[in-house]
């Protein structure tokens, strides 16, 4: 099992969506296993996107991150890594396919709705930035002794 970082960025509280998005993963299987709303302040942004620090899109992305609240969330789940990335879709908002949350719900480059770790390494990093170890939660999930049938 494999846990990962998501951030609900401020437009995705604003246009409502938080309630979309979350089913989204919940219906996929995804457990929650972490759930908060923050406004992420500049010192966390520059933290969390220091690897875009410079890019000529840098300074209008802390200015959006930091302009409202937020929901941070943790996931879990086999590859749960790669099986968020799937479910976001690409950055680009031309290339966005249907059926993911920024190809159905999102037409924005910088304004696009959420953030999900593109690594196992970066998912640490990043679900010790945004949360406290007691902010996490181990349980099971009541489908999960179902599911082990076609084990
Ligand atoms: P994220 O980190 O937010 O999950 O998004 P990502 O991996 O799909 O995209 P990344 O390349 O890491 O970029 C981080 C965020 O910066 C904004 N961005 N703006 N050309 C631009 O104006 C541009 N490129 C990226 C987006 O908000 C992107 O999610
Ligand atoms: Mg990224």
């Amino acid at each position: 099992m494999e846990r990962t970082f998501v951030l609900l960025k401020p437009d995705a509280v604003q246009r409502g969506l938080v309630g979309e998005i979350l089913q989204r993963f919940e219906r996929k299987g995804l457990k929650i296993v972490g759930l908060k709303m923050l406004q992420v302040d500049p010192q966390l942004a520059q933290m969390h996107y220091a690897a875009h620090r410079g890019k000529p899109f840098y300074q209008r992305l802390i200015r959006f991150i930091t302009a409202g609240p937020s929901v941070a969330l943790a996931l879990e789940g086999e590859q749960a890594v790669h099986r968020v990335r799937l479910l976001v879709g690409v950055t680009d908002p031309n290339e966005s396919q249907p059926g993911t949350i920024r190809g159905d719900l999102s037409a924005h480059v910088t304004l696009n709705l959420i953030h999900a770790s593109d690594s196992p390494e970066t998912a640490q990093q990043e679900l010790a930035l945004f949360f406290k170890p007691d902010e996490l939660f181990s349980y099971t999930r009541c489908d999960e002794p179902w599911l082990k049938i076609a084990e």
